[in-house]
């Protein structure tokens, strides 16, 4: 069994589409992004999200999704060698704006490649670039809505019935570790309309940190100063509770590493030689 057959088994299967045309929902900003996904290569078995919802595999890839996100997928997880980021992607309100936005990237000099639609199942083409850290980030405009998992669009209950392991209720952002944040900054603020959220300074004042929002949440993409490029370090799902924080542990720790005996985090006794314990 591969390790993504393996992170499969730790996600609840059903997948539902219920067909309701999708009208993004628009905002004030004058640039506006939704929903990001996010590509963690999956060396080894990441998260046992159990995200509600996932499509049949493509390319060897499998689309994942937590319950409360409306598009077909947040997530995406293909085989590789080693754990990592292969890009994070930013929704945005509508081509309109893709294309003014391609056009900004150039304008400052950032060069962009173009993804045709389709690449990923079920989105519209995408615009992909680097940014000085080293990490790729790319733009869309469209993504099948397939609604939140579980739950009708009207008269829908508070949360669907039946989640099982984590129940992610969303992805929430992403940090990377990497060089030259000022020349990452500017993009981000200067082209994308990103807000500086929290920022970490050294004692001489130059920026070792930065915590960057384009929404309500704290951040949706954090960097932390690395002497390597695009060095990934993790990516977060939000979850309602602590409670549910150290359920996801206990999850995380039943699934993806050695037996242990309980929370105590003491390697579980190994099982009885049957020949020497008389069993046979
Ligand atoms: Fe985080």
């Amino acid at each position: 069994m591969s390790i993504v057959d393996n992170v499969n088994e730790l996600f609840w299967k059903q997948s539902r589409v219920n067909g309701v045309t999708h009208h993004p929902a628009t905002r004030d900003a004058k640039i506006t992004f939704q929903v990001p996904h996010v590509i963690p290569t999956n060396g080894r078995a990441p998260i046992p999200l159990d995200i509600a919802c996932r499509s049949k595999r493509d390319q060897g890839r499998v689309y994942l999704k937590a319950w409360s996100e409306v598009d077909k997928f947040s997530v995406v997880l293909r085989e590789a060698d080693e754990p990592g980021c292969d890009f994070m992607a930013f929704k945005v309100l509508n081509e309109e704006v893709l294309v003014q936005l391609e056009k900004d990237l150039v304008d400052y000099g950032v060069e962009v490649e173009q993804v045709p639609a389709e690449e990923l199942k079920d989105c519209g083409r995408r615009v992909r670039f680097t940014v000085p850290s080293g990490h790729a980030f790319e733009l869309f405009a469209d993504k099948l809505y397939t609604g939140k998992w579980g739950l009708a669009s009207v008269n829908p209950e508070a949360w669907p019935r039946g989640l099982r392991g984590m129940k992610a209720v969303r992805f929430d952002h992403c940090l990377f570790y990497g060089p030259e944040l000022a020349a990452t900054y500017d993009i981000f603020v200067n082209i994308l309309g990103f807000d500086l959220a929290e920022q970490v300074l050294d004692p001489e004042g130059t920026r070792v940190a930065q915590f960057l929002t384009v929404s309500m949440k704290e951040h949706d993409v954090a960097f932390i100063h690395h002497e390597e490029k695009g060095k990934f370090h993790h990516a977060s799902f939000y979850l309602e509770s602590w409670e549910g924080v150290l359920r996801a542990a206990d999850l995380i720790r039943k699934c993806c590493s050695r037996p242990h005996s309980g929370r105590t985090g003491v390697p579980a006794a190994p099982a009885p030689d049957p020949v020497r314990s008389g069993a046979r």
